[in-house]
């Protein structure tokens, strides 16, 4: 991607977090029933201490953030951040509601992280780093950040085919000409990182000695098949950015389409979508 097309890039970016940030915190329930699994596994990959500094990066809610606050007791602190005020709002308020003491919050933009050199001793990144504009220059920021031996653990979306959740409405998207098709990697995007070596190299391009990926599976279950476009325009970026933007009978047209696809998902109880985040550790 050019310059000026990657900085126009982060402008929407920003505009996309900033615009779904009240629906990103009127989701928080859903979304990390959904993301359980992920949360999970990178805090028992990333190993914290008590005592540890701790840095969240594209915190969004900032959940990730504060289970591992718990996990570095009174003595360690986290800092949950985002580049976005607004979601660093909502993270601030679920803070509080959780009675969370240890937590620092900060507006920090990941490919430029204002931070002193070594100076945390872990870094946690879920389902971000891909959207960023330049996600190399983020991994080395945080290679910079970290102490020598702290562990980065980070996910993003696996491929495409495996996550129908987005690939369903994207592809529709796409085919009525309302967004473009994805552009191959280093192009940031939902599924930018999808694939397991090439997340791997960027790592170990950005100074990881040791990296290790892992698949780990994931459920998207729906009551029914109206709620999967309301959820997709609350919550899933550059998708819900042109839902939004489209006629009414548009986009009536695109939920109706989308309905005949989810008939393989179809349970008893509703709809059941199975993803894939692909997660990583490096050190
Ligand atoms: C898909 S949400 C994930 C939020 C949260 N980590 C989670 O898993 O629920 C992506 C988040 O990345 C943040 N983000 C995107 N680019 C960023 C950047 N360059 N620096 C910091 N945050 C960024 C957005 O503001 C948004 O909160």
């Amino acid at each position: 991607m050019a310059k000026s097309a990657l900085d126009a890039y982060r402008g929407f970016n920003y505009e996309i977090a900033e615009t779904l940030a009240p629906t990103w915190q009127r989701r928080r329930t859903d979304i990390e029933r959904i993301s359980a699994p992920v949360r999970e596994w990178m805090l028992r990959e990333l190993v914290p201490h008590p005592g540890d500094t701790l840095l969240e990066l594209a915190a969004g809610n900032g959940d990730t953030g504060f289970e591992a606050a718990g996990l570095v007791g009174e003595k360690g602190r986290v800092i949950v951040s985002d580049f976005s005020p607004g979601m660093l709002d909502g993270a601030r308020r679920i803070g509080a509601e959780l009675g969370v003491a240890n937590v620092d919050y900060r507006v920090l933009d990941a490919e430029k992280i204002e931070l002193e050199d070594n100076s945390v001793d872990g870094v946690l990144c879920r389902f971000g780093y891909m959207l960023m504009a330049d996600a190399a220059a983020a991994l080395a920021e945080t290679r910079r950040v970290l102490r020598p031996g702290g562990r980065l653990v980070l996910a993003v979306w696996g491929a495409p085919e495996s996550n129908p959740f987005f690939a369903l409405v994207g592809m529709k998207l796409v085919q009525r000409g309302h967004i473009s098709p994805p552009e191959p990697p280093p192009a940031p995007g939902i599924f930018a990182m999808a694939n397991a070596e090439y997340t791997a190299a960027l790592l170990q391009e950005a100074g990881f000695g040791e990296v290790r990926t892992e698949e780990i599976p994931v459920y998207f279950v729906l009551p029914d098949a109206d709620e999967y476009l309301k959820f997709v325009v609350d919550s899933a970026g550059p998708l819900a950015m042109a839902l939004r933007a489209l006629p009414d009978n548009e986009r009536e047209a695109i939920d109706n389409d989308l309905k005949e696809s989810l008939a393989p998902f179809k349970t008893e109880d509703g709809y059941r979508l199975p993803g894939v985040a692909l997660c990583a550790v490096g050190a």
